[in-house]
């Protein structure tokens, strides 16, 4: 599916909408909306500052994402993301940073994409492969950490 085509299936914006919390129709909700125009942990890092990063493209709609993680302790303490993307894919990003810092790298791994839907209340029906970006780059950047210390 082309960018443009994808646009005329955009899911609404619907900002007075206060009191919806979840979401199985055509709006984007209030936390959706929160995290997608007041984005969390957006940002990068250097190679150097990272231990792990990713670059992930959605083939179908042509949106990019880059992800990297700081490990101490087995931790992911701090993470960053850039990207270039619709608004469901800016708002399941920032929710997986959310969800993804503090915790272990087996906890994780164990993170999924209805695990950040379900932290925002529900996404649009049609925009539910956006969050596959976020969690699919999640999970590169942990392998990519664990490539670099590997231990023989
Ligand atoms: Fe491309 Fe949302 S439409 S990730």
């Amino acid at each position: 599916m082309s960018h443009k085509q994808h646009n005329q299936e955009e899911a609404k914006i619907k900002p007075n909408e206060s009191t919806l919390q979840s979401n199985t129709g055509s709006y984007y909700n209030v936390t959706v909306m929160d995290h997608f125009t007041n984005p969390r942990n957006i940002g990068e890092m250097t190679e150097e500052e990272a231990d792990g990063s990713a670059l992930l493209g959605d083939p179908s709609c042509g949106d990019q994402l880059r992800l990297w993680i700081k490990v101490q302790d087995n931790k992911i303490v701090d993470i960053k993301f850039k990207c270039f993307g619709c608004p469901g894919a800016i708002a399941t990003s920032s929710m997986l940073t959310v969800l993804a810092k503090g915790k272990t790298i087996q906890q994780a791994k164990q993170l999924m994409d209805n695990d950040v839907i379900i932290a925002l209340g529900g996404i649009p029906e049609i925009k539910k492969h956006c969050s596959l970006m976020g969690v699919g780059a999640l999970h590169q950047a942990i392998k990519d950490y664990e490539s670099k210390n590997l231990k023989y």
